[in-house]
C-alpha cells in the first residue's frame, strides 16, 4: 500500500515515536575505551594528533578508568609505552611490563571492569615493526612464539581479554595454545582479525610512539581494497580459536563490517581508530562540524552496520552525551 495510505512521515513527528521505533540504540556499555599507558607517577601527556586523549601513568589510567566506569563504560583496551625498546620487544612480555602493571592495578581498583590488552609489538621494538625482523623483513613464525609468552604475563597480570593486532599468520592459535598449557584456558581471545594496513592510523603512531624505522605495515596488515580476504581471514581466526572478532578501521569499512556479521554472527567489535577521531576533532575545532552530533552519529553507524561493541576514543564523552 502505497501514498496516500502510506506515509513513513506519520513516524517521524515526535521525538517520543522517532525513540519508540528506533532500531539501533547507543549503550555506553557498547564502548571500550583505549588507555595509553606510560612509566611514571601523576603524568598527563597531552597527544598532539589526537586533543583530549593522553598517554598516562598507570595511576592516572585508574583514575581515567573510575571516571569512566561512573559513566558507564565497562571496558577499556591498553597500550604500553615501555621504558626501553629493544629488537626482541622484551617489554611486551616482561612481568613487570608497563601493560602488565596497568592490568594489575586496574582489576585491583575495579574488579569488574573489562581489561583487555592488545597484543602487539610495534610500541616495543626498536624498529617499530609488529613482529621480530629478519633483514628487512617481518619473521612471522619466530613472532608467534613472542606472541605467546607476552599473551600469558598479560594473563598473569590480570588481564580478561587478549587482544592481537599483529597480523602474522596463525597468531591465535598460538595464543590460545600458549594461553591454555598455561592454565588460562577461559580467557577469550579478541582478534583484530580484519586490520586494514590504514592512513587512519597516522595519529596513534604519535600516541604510542610506534612509527616503523623502515618500509610500511603492508606485508602483514591487509590492503585496503580487499573484502572477500577479510572474510577468509575471520574465517580462519575463528578456526584459530577466535571469541571475538575485530574489523579495523571502522568508518572506512563499514561494508566489511557488515558482510563479517553476516556471514559468521559471532561477537563482532569495530576500532573506530586515531584518526578518525582526529578529523573530527579538527573540524569541530575549526567550528565546520558540531562534535557530539557528529561523533555520536558514526558511533551509531557503526553499531548499525553490525558492530557488537566499539572501542573508541569517544567512549567517556559519548557515555555521557548519552545518559545526559
Ligand atoms: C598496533 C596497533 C595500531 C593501532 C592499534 N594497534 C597501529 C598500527 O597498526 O600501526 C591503531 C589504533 C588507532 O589508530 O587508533 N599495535
Amino acid at each position: 500500500m502505497a501514498f496516500p495510505v502510506t506515509r513513513l512521515r506519520r513516524l517521524r513527528s515526535s521525538p517520543v515515536l522517532r525513540e519508540l521505533i528506533r532500531e539501533t540504540k547507543l549503550d555506553p556499555a557498547d564502548f571500550v575505551l583505549p588507555l595509553f599507558v606510560r612509566p611514571g607517577a601523576g603524568v598527563r601527556r597531552a597527544i598532539g594528533s589526537m586533543p583530549g586523549q593522553f598517554q598516562l601513568s598507570v595511576d592516572e589510567a585508574v583514575k581515567l578508568a573510575k571516571e569512566s566506569w561512573s559513566a558507564g563504560v565497562r571496558s577499556v583496551i591498553l597500550f604500553g609505552i615501555p621504558e626501553k625498546k629493544d629488537a626482541l620487544a622484551r617489554g611486551a612480555y616482561a612481568a613487570d611490563g608497563i601493560v602488565q602493571r596497568a592490568a594489575a592495578a586496574l582489576k585491583d581498583a575495579l574488579p569488574e571492569l573489562a581489561v583487555m590488552a592488545d597484543l602487539c609489538f610495534c610500541e616495543y621494538t626498536d624498529h617499530g615493526h609488529c613482529g621480530v625482523v629478519k633483514g628487512t623483513r617481518v619473521d612471522n613464525d619466530a613472532t608467534l612464539e613472542l606472541a605467546g609468552k607476552t599473551a600469558v604475563s598479560q594473563a598473569k597480570a590480570g588481564a580478561d581479554i587478549i587482544a592481537p593486532s599483529g597480523m602474522m599468520d596463525g597468531q591465535v592459535k598460538a595464543i590460545r595454545s600458549a594461553l591454555d598449557g598455561a592454565g588460562f584456558q577461559d580467557t577469550p581471545i579478541l582478534a583484530y582479525a580484519a586490520k586494514y594496513a590504514s592512513g587512519f592510523y597516522g595519529p596513534f603512531r604519535d600516541a604510542a610512539e610506534s612509527p616503523p624505522s623502515f618500509g610500511d605495515r603492508s606485508t602483514y596488515q591487509m590492503d585496503p581494497p580487499n573484502v572477500l580476504e577479510a572474510l577468509r581471514e575471520v574465517e580462519l581466526d575463528l578456526e584459530e580459536g577466535a571469541d571475538m572478532v575485530m574489523v579495523k578501521p571502522a568508518l572506512a569499512y563499514l561494508d566489511v563490517l557488515a558482510a563479517v556479521k553476516q556471514r559468521f554472527g559471532v561477537p563482532t567489535a569495530a576500532y573506530s581508530v586515531s584518526g578518525e577521531y582526529a578529523m573530527i576533532k579538527a573540524a569541530a575545532a575549526k567550528g565546520w562540524l558540531d562534535e557530539k552530533r557528529i561523533a555520536l552519529e558514526t558511533l551509531v553507524s557503526i553499531k548499525r552496520a553490525g558492530a557488537d561493541f566499539i572501542l573508541t576514543y569517544y567512549a567517556l564523552d559519548a557515555a555521557r552525551w548519552i545518559g545526559a
